[in-house]
Order: structure tokens, then sequence, then C-alpha cells
């Protein structure tokens, strides 16, 4: 049914969304920033230094870019920490099943990440090798919600918007591919969060809408 996927990374391949979290919960203890769960949820599938600016809104000062800069940095450098310790056995529960029957399928797998740690991690998975394309941080312009990383992913694929699937636990990532045209999956809070077209409650619920062996829209 559909030809292509293109996989967000954190939050749905892996949990690197929660060592985001902590990481961003370090560098804000540390410069004294209140910083909380309902104020990461905006940090999802944005850009590292529009993150930062999200964290800044709470702080007491104003910081230079020079200090932005370096704030960006350690909150890297503390982030970094985590993946080092990633292993295959991180990959999200089902994930692999899920990749290994999309391809013996025929289907052509990307990963459309805003993250410049996504071939680190996709290594330290073990998974790297599974992927056609990998549009990610480092060559984008514009983080979602634009839809820039999803038009990439399918130029990449040779494919149109018609003929993939995005699978994406953030609300700016279902936005981008929204606009770039692309059927939506959505997995974890998203789906209270916004309008998807297929609800995941697992990895592998995502197996059926791509091969076209059930339905189950999902109206918000
Ligand atoms: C996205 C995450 O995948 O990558 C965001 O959802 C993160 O939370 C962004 O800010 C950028 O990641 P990195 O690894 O380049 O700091
Ligand atoms: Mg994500």
């Amino acid at each position: 049914k559909f030809k292509g996927v293109i996989f967000d990374l954190d939050g749905v391949l892996c949990h690197t969304d929660e060592y985001h979290y902590l990481a961003w919960q370090q560098l804000a203890q540390q410069e004294g920033i209140y910083f909380d769960r309902l104020i990461n949820q905006r940090l999802l599938g944005i850009s590292r230094s529009e993150s930062l600016e999200i964290v800044l809104e709470r702080a007491g000062r104003t910081y230079t870019q020079a200090e932005k800069i370096r704030l960006a940095e350690r909150k890297n450098e503390l982030y970094r920490q985590y993946l080092l310790r990633m292993t295959p056995a991180d990959l999200t529960t089902g994930a692999e099943k899920v990749l290994q029957t999309l391809e013996a399928a025929g289907v052509k797998l990307a990963v459309g990440s805003s993250s410049r740690n996504a071939r680190f991690i996709l290594d330290k998975l073990g998974i790297s090798s599974k992927f056609q394309v990998i549009i990610d941080g480092n060559v984008l312009q514009h983080s979602k919600p634009d839809k820039e990383v999803f038009c990439k992913a399918l130029a990449a694929l040779h494919l149109a918007a018609d003929q993939c699937l995005v699978v994406e636990d953030a609300v700016s990532g279902i936005q981008a591919a929204v606009s770039a045209g692309i059927k939506t999956a959505g997995i974890g809070k998203v789906i209270e969060q916004t309008a998807v077209d297929y609800t995941l409650h697992a990895i592998s619920d995502l197996l059926p809408v791509v091969l076209g062996t059930g339905s189950q829209r999902h109206a918000f």
C-alpha cells in the first residue's frame, strides 16, 4: 500500500527523546532556569538552537549569541554522554522486526530527523544500513515543522508524497509531514495532541498500515 516509510528517529525508533529531556533538564538546572516535561514537549522535533530559545524563555537574564552557542554545545555534551552508552538493545521494542519485515516486502525506508546526532545514534543502534535515505539536521536549513526534511527524503527516495508514510512522535513532525502532503502515523503522546492518519499504539502496528493488511484511521 505504501512504497516508502520515513521514520522520525528520536522518540520513534529509540527513546533518545528522554535523553534530550534529561540533558536540557541538567543544563537548565546548572543555569538556574526552571524546566519541566511540559516545556520539553515543545522541544520535540525542533532544532537544538530553537530548543535552547524555548528553554531560555524562563531565564532571569538575557544571553549573548556567543553564550547561546556555548550553552547549546554544553547541552549536546550532556546529551552525548547518554548516547555513548547506547547499544542495539535501545531500539524501540518491536522496531527491528518492523524494519526487517518492511525491507523484505520491498518497502523503501528513510529516516527524517532534525538531529545532527542522527547518524551516530543509528550506528549505535546498528540499523544504519536498513535505510536507503537518511536526512538529518546537518543538511537542513529549516527544522520541523518546516516540510524541508520530508521533501528532501521524498526526492532522495524517488517517491511521490502519496506513496509514502511518515512515522512521528512530535506535533512539529506531524505538521511537517502534512505540509509535505504525506500521510502520517503517530506514536506516543502526539496522538492526543493533533490529528494523524493512523494511530500506532506500538511500532508493530505499522505493519498492517504499510502493507495494507488492516485499516485503523484515526479521527482527532
Ligand atoms: C529532534 C528532537 O529529533 O532532534 C529534538 O526531537 C532535538 O528534541 C533535535 O532538539 C535536534 O537534535 P540534536 O541531536 O541535533 O541536538
Ligand atoms: Mg521525535
